[in-house]
């Protein structure tokens, strides 16, 4: 498939936008600095925080980080349930019932109820086996990012 070119100029703090990549629902979320800091706290409820074990391959190693992105606040992220492939829902913020009240928000997939956080990383103890996976992608200026 070919690449996509996204403008990331129109896309305020908090919100995401659905960029189609080869028939694949590509997330792009403008994180918050409030959204950036629910990450490490929820690191020790998680499956492979650092992306280093199981999901070692969900992410090309420039998004190998806490963020799992070039820039902090930009999440790339392709909306795929790594269970069986649905399309998670956004959460955008903590959302106590019925959600774990231990979830700072991020993707919830509605098939089996996977939870991941707002990198994409999934929860212990839900039928995903692996952090959402990030694409392939640049930015080729300030605001534009190319996918592929
Ligand atoms: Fe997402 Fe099963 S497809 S939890």
């Amino acid at each position: 498939g070919a690449p996509v070119t996204q403008s990331l100029a129109k896309i305020e703090a908090g919100q995401m936008l659905t960029v189609s990549w080869r028939s694949l629902p590509v997330f792009v979320l403008n994180r918050t600095p409030a959204q950036l800091a629910t990450l490490p706290m929820v690191d020790s409820r998680l499956v492979d925080p650092k992306s280093n074990g199981a999901s070692s391959d969900q992410q090309p190693k420039y998004a190998q980080n806490e963020g799992r992105s070039i820039k902090p606040e930009w999440l790339v992220i392709v909306g795929i349930c790594t269970h069986l492939g649905c399309v998670p829902d956004f959460v955008p913020e903590i959302k106590p019932e019925p959600f774990d009240p231990n979830w700072k928000g991020g993707f919830y997939c509605p098939c089996h109820k996977s939870r991941y956080d707002l990198a994409g990383r999934v929860f212990s103890g839900v039928p995903a086996p692996k952090n959402l996976q990030v694409p392939p992608y640049h930015f080729i200026d300030d605001s534009t990012i190319q996918i592929g």
